[in-house]
Formats: C-alpha cells, structure tokens, sequence
C-alpha cells in the first residue's frame, strides 16, 4: 500500500476495481434469478445497469464496458450526451435515456440508436416525427409513469391522451414502461406499496387499450435488494452495482439487504502525505483555526481537497487511514488540501498513502461510511468525485 498508484502529478487518484463491479453485477444476477428458480416467475427480469452520472462518478466508459463484458442487458444515462459518449466508445447495449430528450435534441439521440424515455405526452409527436425522418424501423420507446414520485412522468389522468396521441405516431413502438421509486428503502411507511399499487393498475388500464410492452420495470437498488414484487420484466440497480446498499429504515432492513446481496464497493480514494509538521500546544490548524492543537502535535497535510470532492463537512470529524491505521482528520476541509493529526502514528513519513475511502492493512472506511456520517447519500459523495482526479481501473 505505501507504494500505491505511480503517476506524475498531484497525488490525488481514484482506484476502480472492474472486478468488484462484475462481482456486484453477477450477485444481482443470481439475486434476480432466485426468484424464478423458486417458481415464483417464468423468466429472471433483464438487468439494466444505471450508468449515468459518469457511473456514479466513476467513469462511464470504462464502467460500462466492465458492466457490458460481465453481462449487463441494458445501460441507463440520464441524457442524450451520455449515451453517445457510451455508443462512441463502442457500447452496443440498449441504452435508455431515463430523463427522456429535450426538443431539438430527437435526431442525435435516433442516430445514437438510443432510446428515449417519454416523460410527457407532447414529446411523443416529435420523436415520431424525427423517426419518420430517420428510420424505416419503428423507434422503440419507454413510457414513465408518475405514480407518486411527482416528478418526471405521464399521470394516470393522462392515460387517454397518451393513447390518442400514440394511436397517430405510426413510427413509434412501446417497448417498456416504468416507474421510479421516491423511497424503496424505507419500510417503515406505505409510500412504495402505494406506488406499485398505482402502476399495477395503470398497467391494467392500459392492457384494456391495448397498450402492453415487453419491459415493464421499476426496481431501483433497494428495491433489487429486498422488493422481489417490484422486479417486473426487468431491474434497473444503480447504486449496487458500485457496491453498496442504501440506509434502511428501520436500520435492520440493511443487515438483510447485506445477507441477501452481499456486495464489494469498487471505489477507493487515496493521496498522500506531502508535508509534516509539529506544532505547539495552542497553535491552530488551517482556515479559521477551527482546531487548535491541545498538546504538543504533528500534522500530515494530505494532497486531497473538496474539489477532489472531499466533503467540507468532515472538517474536525473525518478519518484518513495511513499505515493501517486510522487518523482524524483536523481542521477545516479545504479546497485542495486535508490536515491530520498523526502524532499517534509516529512511523508516518512524507510521501505516505492516505487513504480516505477503501482499505489499507486491516483498516477500510467506505464512501458509504463516510456519506452516513455527513447526511448524505452514498451516490452524493460518489458523484461529487472531482474531474481533477484520475481514475485507475484495476483488473
Ligand atoms: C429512473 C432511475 N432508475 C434507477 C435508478 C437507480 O437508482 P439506485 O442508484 O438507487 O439503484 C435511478 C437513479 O437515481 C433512476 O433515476
């Protein structure tokens, strides 16, 4: 470990273990297809890996080709220049563009071979045109149904519209419809039932119209983990596949989520130690002196700031683990730098690796970790990743 990634430049880097990533995707597999091994289904629902927001902050494309030799059926972007940038690097996987196109945007996006959300029913004419235009097939599409996230969706009001309006778009072919969960991980209220619940029904009014697709899908990670009554004809896991399980509540649900798909996280952060320094009783560290030294102290100064997307929330309460063990994080988080008191930790020396999410020897502290202890998500301090720091993809 003290030797870590060798690189020129500011020692701050991202390492991506690939093989994580296809251990996380295999055991949702196996997961997905208990199920139908217990009767419960004919067929094991298709597994659409969510891929946007540069995976999760880890880098599109090395992760969806990662994803894409491991198995993936299916990519989720959340926008036309996401998926281009996967199919320019070669991904020949469906990708759905979750949040659909914006006007203009409907020839990029059918010459991508994407396929689009439709979140409103207007939307449908100009993708229908565009498909006129471009294609001789028909344009496969996605309907996302609002069922009580509201926010992104067409309204079970709005079912009649849909159906006239679909009724004149000739190019246009129904492929799925969905919806997305506002709180899958909680167990204490009914908010997710309620949603399923509204969607089933949509669905039954819609297979009285005749409107039916091969896709229908609304599992979001935690509803993979522990909602087998969500996964449809297919799932679409985000932040598992990077190797973590939401905060449950009650908290206990995310002990059975780890015993029903244990998971590797992917993602280590680490720098180094680029100056030490022993300061006095009373002298304070960093902006604002926000902690002053109660004895005779060192301090490592870590290459790594909020930019490299470093919470400033951590300032006095976050943990770098140097030598295997762990040392807490002093002083305000700044831009580019961390200050740390490692006077218990005498054998440190400049130039040692810091690790600030992942493991060194015996000690691991993981970004779920750290976003439990700030108040955020997990997928938060993910995608707050800075683009400054490189990523190493590790076999
Ligand atoms: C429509 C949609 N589906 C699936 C996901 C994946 O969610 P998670 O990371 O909780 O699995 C997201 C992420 O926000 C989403 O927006």
């Amino acid at each position: 470990m003290q030797r870590g990634i060798q690189f020129e430049g500011r020692p701050v880097w991202a390492e991506i273990r690939l093989s994580a990533l296809a251990y996380n995707l295999r055991a949702i597999r196996r997961h997905l297809k208990a199920a139908t091994a217990q009767g419960a289904r004919r067929e094991p629902p298709k597994l659409l890996a969510v891929v946007k927001g540069n995976a999760y902050g880890h880098g599109a494309v090395p992760v969806a080709r990662a994803l894409s030799r491991a198995g993936a059926d299916w990519f989720g972007v959340t926008c036309t220049a996401e998926g281009a940038e996967l199919r320019e690097a070669g991904i020949r996987e469906p990708i759905l563009v979750l949040t659909g196109f914006w006007a203009g945007e409907e020839n990029r996006l059918l010459e991508q071979r994407l396929t689009p959300a439709i979140t409103r029913c207007e939307q449908l004419r100009l993708l229908d045109r565009a498909a006129a235009r471009k294609h001789r097939r028909k344009v496969p599409f996605h309907l996302k149904i609002e069922t009580g996230m509201n926010r992104l969706g067409v309204a079970p009001a709005e079912l009649g519209v849909f159906a006239r309006t679909l009724a004149h778009c000739p190019h246009l072919y129904l492929e799925g419809i969905f919806t997305h969960f506002a709180s899958s991980e909680i167990f204490s209220n009914e908010q997710t039932e309620s949603q399923r619940a509204i969607f089933e029904e949509m669905l039954g009014r819609m297979q009285a119209l005749n409107l039916s697709a091969p896709l229908v899908h609304l599992a979001n990670s935690a509803a993979v983990a522990l909602r087998p009554d969500t996964w449809g004809t297919m799932a679409r896991p985000g932040l598992v596949l990077y190797g973590y399980h939401q905060s449950y509540d009650p908290p206990d649900q995310t002990a059975a989520a780890d015993a029903e798909l244990p998971l590797r996280p992917a993602l280590a952060l680490r720098s180094r130690l680029i100056s030490l320094r022993d300061i006095l009783p009373g002298q304070g560290v960093g902006y604002n002196h926000r902690w002053v030294a109660p004895r005779p102290s060192r301090i490592a100064v870590i290459s790594a700031g909020y930019a490299d997307g470093i919470p400033r929330a951590l300032t006095n309460r976050g943990r770098v683990i140097i030598r295997g063990q762990f040392a807490p994080m002093v002083g305000t988080v700044s831009m580019d730098l961390i200050t740390a008191d490692v006077t218990d930790i005498p054998e440190a020396r400049l130039g040692d690796v810091a690790t600030i999410y992942g493991a060194d020897g015996a000690a691991s502290q993981y970004v779920s970790e750290v976003a439990h202890q700030v108040g955020t998500v997990t997928s938060d301090l993910c995608c707050a990743l800075g683009k400054r720091v490189p990523r190493f993809y590790l076999r």
